[in-house]
């Protein structure tokens, strides 16, 4: 599993090597096979709603490493960990050694059960479990040096800002209009300025901050759903896009290639800070073997949306069988003409933003326009979430 996790360029820090090395996470998921514990990709769900979604797991050790190295851990801090289960936090006791602590707190008694006897079982001392809602943070045993949080957030509640020291780093795995990315976050005063984000993906938050991305649902025969997945997206009119959903497509392409193992992230996150109706459209792998769409991706695909019509991101294949080209399909009376409209925005993202990473800033909300940075604002309820590119 560790050599894994290198070879996947999610932990890196000898130290935090050592860690992964020394807990038995086996111990956390008892009926699991020893293979699946150890699986650097694996995530196992240990919970899921009456709905069918997930609400907790043990996560996948490749997104634990991931967060850990983004949270920087050293010998003797105090650490809160939001959204529980036993073995991250095991982890992050490791790291912060005898003369450190953490308070690892979940909301489902559940799991904070799981995660008493898990660290009883692996003999790690220095950790407090708690059960309460993490929204509101552990104010009597602040402040933290670092915060780290395991569960899916729409907005930055403010006992996470007051509760990390200045200078204090907090890492979340932040939905910004949908996409997920796990950002590491470094507190200046009131406001958070990033140092990094990670594509991830994560169980998403219940209680006071619970704050779900609804559904439009473009076709509903079991098994080949197609819906898009709205985040603060306008209101969009079902109807209609239903209807542009069997017309004929309409593609327009870029000129502009990835290679076979390039990630999208970091242009789809460009795609919804250039545009400003941009949900992502979530489909069943059948839609797409039934040729109802031509992409099917399970964290969604970013799809522009203007009125009667849609076209989303796709790929084709090029003479170079290790690199795609990236285009878009549109669907309905305006098809043709959105998607070349996203393909403009694919253009520019290769021209100025290639090999750039997103900036992201957390203001309290109510900080007027003039002293954010330029870019893309997400108002949510709590906070004013930027977006810029260098
Ligand atoms: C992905 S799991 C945590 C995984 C864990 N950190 C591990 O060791 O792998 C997410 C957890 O967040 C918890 N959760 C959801 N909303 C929460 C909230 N408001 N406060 C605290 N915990 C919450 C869920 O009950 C769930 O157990």
């Amino acid at each position: 599993m560790v050599r894994r996790l290198v070879e996947l360029g999610a932990a890196r820090s000898p130290r935090v090597l050592a860690a992964f090395r020394s807990v038995p996470r086996h111990l956390a998921t008892p009926g699991l096979s020893m293979a699946k514990a150890y699986d650097a990709e694996y995530a196992a769900v240990t919970k899921t709603d009456a709905e069918g979604v997930d609400i907790s797991s043990v996560s996948a050790p490749r997104i634990q490493a991931l967060q850990i190295e983004q949270a920087g851990i050293q010998p003797g801090m105090r650490v809160l960990e939001i959204g529980s289960g036993g073995v991250n936090a095991a982890y992050l006791a490791e790291l912060v050694g005898e003369r450190g602590h953490v308070v690892t707190m979940d909301i489902d008694r559940d799991v904070t059960r799981r995660a008493e006897d898990f660290l009883t079982a692996t003999g790690h001392r220095n950790v407090t479990v708690l059960t309460a809602d993490g929204e509101l943070g552990t104010p009597d045993r602040a402040p933290y040096d670092r915060i780290v949080v395991t569960v899916q957030a729409a907005d930055v509640p403010p006992a996470w800002v007051h509760q990390l020291k200045q200078g204090g780093r907090l890492v979340v795995p932040l939905r910004m209009r949908g996409m997920t990315r796990t950002v590491a976050l470094v507190r200046d005063g009131e406001r958070l300025v990033s140092d990094g984000l990670e594509l991830c993906g994560f169980v998403p938050m219940q209680g006071a901050g619970e704050n779900r991305v609804r559904l439009a649902v473009l076709h509903d025969t079991e098994g080949e759903e197609i819906a898009l997945r709205l985040d603060g997206h306008p209101e969009p009119d079902p109807e209609a896009l239903r209807a542009a959903l069997h017309a004929p497509r309409a593609e327009a392409w870029s000129g502009v290639t990835l290679a076979g193992d390039e990630s999208n992230e970091h242009l789809d996150l460009w795609l919804t800070t250039a545009l400003d109706n941009l949900p992502l459209m979530a489909a069943k792998p059948a839609a797409r073997q039934r040729g109802l769409v031509a992409s099917a991706s399970p964290i969604g695909v970013p799809t522009l949306v203007e009125g009667d019509s849609f076209a989303y991101r796709t790929v084709r294949r090029t003479e170079d069988p290790d690199r795609f080209e990236l285009g878009a399909v549109g669907h309905g009376p305006q098809g043709k003409a959105v998607a070349q409209r996203l393909v403009e925005e694919i253009r520019t993202w290769d021209r100025s933003h290639r090999g750039h990473h997103a900036h992201i800033e957390i203001h309290p909300a109510g900080t007027p326009d003039d002293q954010l940075p330029a870019g893309r604002v997400i108002d949510r309820p709590h906070t004013r979430v930027t977006i810029s590119w260098p």
